[in-house]
Parts: structure tokens; sequence; C-alpha cells
């Protein structure tokens, strides 16, 4: 046994220190696009606990890969394959540690699962509002640690803007209590926005502070059948002008996208599934009433059908019914993975240039590939989409990916760029973008980032390769 792993035991107790048996669920990321062999995986249960896995990691020489729900979806979370990382799992700090109701803040550990963070938030009687299709485990410090967007960002901004404070391990293990839930605070350099967003390669969170908001008294969900994304992004401007700050989610899908939901999840039913060429779900939350977000919803409704950019469209009348077109939209990523391997790009574009973009990546890509599928969803009201791509139909997934990865990427990513976009809205950079970065970031910008890690972390030994290569 090495001598790092005596005092690791000696530090956090045998049971938290694990070398032996399977592994393979800290090991693996979810897309399955990687598995790597950690010397451990260790296990903190408090700030000082994990303060002393960092000074002996640091001290041995050792790097750190951060771990939270390991639903990141750009392999940012996992060991490499040299079996000398040391995994340190967030797992077991999750407690919720206070509600201020009066400061609108929870302060959460970084190992809390974010659906447990709504339900702390609910039961208090305030609205937590990030939302992922994975909120059921992942957890708080990785949204910080990718400021995960998801469904609401368009009203409640993504995880940066609902963070107010953080408790941060330095990579020489000294603990930074940032912790304020203050919304004003203008003296210095903001550590706490360096921190959110920098995938484990700063620093590990351990606890944040974020925003509450009251509850609205009603959620209403709509699905709208668009013919096109020209006249999804219409619907937009309508949705922006007859609901203000009521629209709390905006989102698109693609119907080829709809169809492998339909396919491997026969059981949801997709509203007008065979007529239209895109979805657009909906959300409008009122702080008056139920009757008043409906009125409000079916005005906005009845215009987008007059002008002609929806053709069809229905309002949701139960809370189930609701939680069930929600539950089709979730399904995409389940959907597709289980259509097999598919090449990811999560982008952002400004909402106004979307429908141009599409076009044009998408006619590069057909003349690239013929019969190639395009998975294509996401957060159209924050100009986020998942423009993925599918192998042709009957085509073997491994060899796509061997030969159609990289050409792909490069096809999407410039394109991206032409049209003023960033090759990653919300999952991250990881280990799978890191090669494209400085295609797309400036020397400057680059330059700066590479400054700051080694500021932070002298060593490289804080999650490296991943964002930059080391
Ligand atoms: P992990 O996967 O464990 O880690 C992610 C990164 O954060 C890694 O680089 C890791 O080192 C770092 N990290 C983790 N914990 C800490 C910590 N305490 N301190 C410092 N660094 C840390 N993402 C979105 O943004 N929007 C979506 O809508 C969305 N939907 C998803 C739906 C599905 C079905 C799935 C599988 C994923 C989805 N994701 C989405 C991606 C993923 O859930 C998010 O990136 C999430 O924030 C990751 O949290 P995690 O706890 O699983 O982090
Ligand atoms: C989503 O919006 O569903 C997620 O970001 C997951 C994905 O991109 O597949
Ligand atoms: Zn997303």
């Amino acid at each position: 046994m090495s001598e790092l792993i005596a005092k690791l035991r000696a530090a956090l107790g045998d049971a938290q220190v694990l070398t032996e048996g399977d592994l393979g669920a800290w090991e693996q990321d979810w897309r399955r696009r990687s598995r790597g062999k950690a010397l451990a995986v260790v296990r903190p249960g408090s700030t000082a606990e994990v303060a002393a896995v960092v000074r002996l990691c640091a001290a041995a020489g050792t790097a750190i890969v951060p771990q939270g729900g390991n639903t990141g979806l750009v392999v940012g979370g996992i060991p490499d394959a040299s079996g000398t990382q040391v995994l340190l799992s967030l797992g077991r700090m999750n407690r919720v540690r206070a509600i201020d109701p009066a400061n609108l803040t929870i302060t959460a550990e970084a190992g809390c699962v974010l659906q447990s963070v709504q339900q702390a938030a609910q039961a208090a009687g305030f609205l937590f509002p990030l939302s992922l299709g994975s909120e059921g485990s992942c957890t708080l410090g990785g949204n910080l640690g990718t400021n995960a967007g998801g469904t609401q960002v368009l009203r409640y901004g993504n995880a940066r803007e609902l963070c107010l404070g953080l408790e941060v391990v330095t990579p020489q293990g000294e603990v930074w209590d940032g912790l304020s839930g203050l919304r004003k605070d203008n003296t210095g350099y903001d550590l706490r926005d360096l921190f959110v967003g920098s995938e484990g390669t700063l620093g590990v969170i351990t606890a944040a502070t974020m925003k509450l908001f009251p509850q609205p008294a009603a959620s209403l969900t709509a699905w709208a059948a668009v013919p096109d994304m020209e006249s999804a992004v219409a619907l937009l401007g309508l949705a922006h002008r007859g609901l203000g700050a009521s629209l709390t989610g905006f989102e698109v899908m693609g119907r080829f996208s709809l169809s492998l939901v339909r396919k491997h999840f026969p059981q949801l039913r997709v509203p007008f599934a065979d007529s239209s060429p895109f979805g657009v779900l909906l959300e409008c939350s009122d702080h008056e009433s139920e009757a008043h977000a409906r009125a409000q919803f079916e005005r906005l409704l009845e215009r987008a059908l007059e002008d002609g950019c929806a053709t069809d469209a229905v309002v949701a009348e139960s809370l189930a019914q609701a939680a069930e077109l929600w539950h089709v939209r979730e399904s995409i990523t389940l959907a597709q993975a289980q259509e097999g391997l598919n090449i990811k790009h999560d982008i952002s574009i400004p909402v106004s240039s979307i429908p141009a973009f599409c076009r044009s990546a998408e006619e590069r890509l057909l003349r690239a590939i013929p019969g190639v599928r395009l998975v294509n969803f996401g957060h159209l009201g924050d100009g986020n989409l998942h423009f993925n791509v599918q192998a042709p139909a009957g085509a073997d997934g491994p060899a796509f990916l061997r030969e159609w990865e990289d050409p792909v990427n490069t096809l999407v990513y410039d394109t991206v760029q032409e049209f003023g976009g960033s090759i990653s809205a919300e999952h991250g950079v990881g280990s799978l973008k890191v090669d494209k970065l400085p295609h797309h970031k400036s020397p400057v910008a680059l330059g700066l980032m590479r400054a700051i890690k080694q500021a932070l972390d002298p060593q490289g030994l804080m999650n490296p390769g991943r964002v930059l290569h080391p």
C-alpha cells in the first residue's frame, strides 16, 4: 500500500478510501465515452476532511479529480487511465446548512443532489429554479463546477447567476470561506465567478450559498407545433412580448429528436408528432393566479396561430399533463443514447442567428455525410442548441465515430464561430473539447486563463488536462 493511501486512510478512516472492488461507477463517464482508473476513490465527509485530502495529495504530488454525481457530458469528472490520480467524491457532503428566508438564500454542501436542494427550498416555501434532466443525480458542486444551465435559464440565469457565495478548498488545502449571501460586494476581484465553471481545475467547491425565489402562484406548460426554426424564433419573440417575466421555459425539439423518444419510449405521447417539423415547449409561471396565466397563454397562442408561427398548440390541463410534456423533452438525451453513439454539440448562438446557423450547418453536414441524422433540440429561449449528429441509419456507430467525430466537430464549430457563437454553452470543456478550445478562443483569453491556472495551481494537480492542456 502506498504511503499516500495509508495517510488518506488515517485522515478519513479505511471505509472512505477505496482502492479495490468495483469502482466502475466513479471511473466510467455517463456517456460511456471513456473509462479511467483511479489510484483511490476518497469520500470525505466535511470541508476539513476535503482540505486534509488536498494537503496530503499536494505533498505527494498526486493529482485530484473532483466528482459529484458523475452526470457530466464532456468527460471532465473521471480520472485518466494512469491509475495515479485520486478521485475525490463529494457525495457524503450532502447537508443543507441553512435557509435564510429574509435574505432569500439557501446554503448547501457541494454533494447535495440538485433535486434535494429544490425540495429543501420548496419545503421552506421557496423556489430554487436550477432545473436539469439529470437533477435526480447531479450535485450542486457539479452544477457550479460546470456552470450548469438547464431549462429555466431564460428567466433565472444559469448556476453562476444563482450563486451568491462559495466555500472552496484551494489546491494548497486552504479553506476560502466565501459563503456570503450578499447581493452586492465590490471588494476586488470576483473569486466566486472564477471558481464557478472552472470544472475542478482551480479548487474543490465544498459548499455554496444560492438564491431563492418566491414560488409562483401557478405554472402552466404548453406545446406548440411549429413549421421551421424561423417560426420558433418568431414564437419566442411573441412569448417575450406577451408573457414578459412570466416566461420561464422555451425549449425546441426537432422532429428526429422526438421520433427517437417515440421509438425508445413508446409509452410517451408526443403531441403533433407526425405533422410538425419542430415542437416547442413553453412554460409560463404566474404570480397572480392560474386563471391569469391561462388567459395570457391562450392569448399568446391564438396570436401565434394567426401569425402562422405555430400550426397547432395545446396547453396542459393539469400538473400531471404538464409533467408528461416535460418528460418527453427530458427523455431526448436517453433516447439518443439508446439509439447509439452520437457526436454531441452543446453550442450557443445569438438567438437571431439560430435559423441561419441551422440551415448552414445542416447543408454542410449533409453534403459531407449523405444520410446523416440531426438530433437538434435545446434551450432556444437562451440560444443554446444541442446540435447532435447521429450516424446514418444502419451505420456502425463506433466506426462512424472514428471516421467522422473530428471532421464533424470541426465543421460544426467553424460554423458556430462564423455565427458568433460558443462551442460550449452549458456542459463545459472537460476532456472532450480541450483540443478545440485554442481554435475558438483568442490567444489573449487563453493566456489569461493559463496565468490564472498557474497562479492558483502551480503544481498542476487539480483535474489536469481538463479545460486547458497541462
Ligand atoms: P460531475 O459530472 O461529477 O462533474 C462535472 C465537472 O465538475 C467535472 O469537471 C468535475 O471535476 C467538476 N466538479 C464536480 N464537483 C465539483 C466540486 N465540488 N468542486 C469543483 N469541481 C467539481 N447540463 C446542463 O447544463 N443542462 C442540462 O440541461 C443538462 N441536462 C442533462 C441531462 C442528462 C440526462 C444528463 C446525463 C446530463 C445533463 N447535463 C446538463 C450535464 C450534467 O448533468 C451537468 O453538467 C451537471 O452540472 C454535472 O453535475 P455532476 O454533479 O454530475 O458533476
Ligand atoms: C439537455 O438539455 O437535455 C441536456 O443538456 C442534455 C443533452 O444535451 O443531451
Ligand atoms: Zn441542455
